[in-house]
């Protein structure tokens, strides 16, 4: 196990004084991970104060004491999107961060039906919040992200593919709750890539690209089996690299035969992508991302009137 795996992420905006679990809470400094509480002593008002005040966004746990605090997180949810001494802001990074954290469970046993209600769960509250918060993609880039790109990602693909759907199309909740899931798991099948592949950071061969992309069709293949995922959620695995021309990968669809949660998936996956640091580069800015992609979509990339639409929902969502 890496070391950054063994370390997972808390928005202090979610550790309420005299409130939380009883776990070890660490804090990061140059690269260590120093106590910062111990499990007997409370969090008091004074070490959200203090945290306030030298701009600490967060604290970390142990990866072995996350179960306890997924459990408490995941339960009191509902409760924390809705009070209203939180600003915008902190909700996003709470929601965000502890739906990272389910997805890292979710990616270790998609199998489990535990894991699938959790992310049901989750998938609800990330609805709701961006059904009803006019800058809700301000917080987005605010999710701590370290290691955790794949994780991170996921959830910006869903928050952003639930916020596209909900705009534009009259979903059923059943069907809203898939696009969300599907969208949290669309990279699932990266899993089955070496390491080496996945963290290299030079250009990669056409062999080892060749194996990225089988990514599309061995998280689909896992996750049919798996026997739990509709085809909203199947189709979005399946489908999110597809081409409008038909250049994409695995099947090489085209147009509208690409199922729309695929072609909802693939604009939202490579927004995701730009917005983010990499290895190579540094996150591109709101605005440029658009403009990178606006080249993309005259190229054939993506279906150009559903492009324009997804333009001015984040126009209009974003502050930043
Ligand atoms: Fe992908
Ligand atoms: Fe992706």
């Amino acid at each position: 196990m890496s070391r950054e795996r063994y370390w997972r992420a808390i928005s202090i905006d979610s550790i309420t004084p005299e409130y939380f679990p009883s776990v070890a809470l660490f804090l990061k400094t140059s690269g260590n991970y120093v106590l910062y509480k111990d499990p007997d002593r409370m969090f008091t008002l004074a070490d959200f104060s203090r945290l306030e005040r030298t701009y600490t966004e967060f604290l970390y746990v142990r990866s072995g004491d996350m179960e306890v605090l997924n459990d408490f997180m995941e339960s009191t949810m509902a409760e924390m999107l809705a009070r209203n001494d939180l600003s915008s802001i902190a909700k996003g990074r709470i929601l965000y961060q502890t739906s990272v954290n389910c997805v890292i469970d979710m990616f270790e046993s998609p199998e489990t039906t535990a894991n699938l209600l959790r992310c049901r769960n989750l998938v609800q509250n990330i609805l709701q919040y961006v059904a009803s918060d006019p800058h809700v993609l301000d917080s987005l880039k605010t999710v701590v992200d370290n290691n955790f790109y794949i994780f991170t990602h996921s959830v910006q693909v869903a928050a952003l593919s639930l916020l596209i759907h909900e705009r534009l199309f009259e979903l059923a909740p059943d069907e809203m709750i898939d696009v969300g899931i599907g969208s949290l798991l669309h990279d699932y099948g990266m899993t089955f890539i070496t390491n080496e592949v996945l963290e290299k950071n030079d250009a990669l061969s056409d062999i080892e690209y060749w194996k990225v992309k089988q990514h599309t069709r061995e998280g689909y293949d896992y996750l049919k089996h798996c026997g739990n995922y509709g085809e909203i959620v199947l189709n979005i695995v399946r489908y999110h690299h597809e081409r409008y021309d038909g250049n994409g990968y695995p099947t090489g669809l085209k147009g509208d035969n690409i199922p729309r949660s695929g072609q909802v998936a693939a604009i939202c996956d490579v927004y995701s992508a730009l917005i983010m640091d990499r290895p190579q580069r540094k996150a591109n800015t709101h605005a440029d991302a658009i403009k990178i992609m606006l080249d993309e979509a005259k190229s054939g990339a993506f279906n150009i009137e559903l492009f324009n639409k997804f333009v001015d929902i984040i126009n209009e969502t974003s502050t930043t």
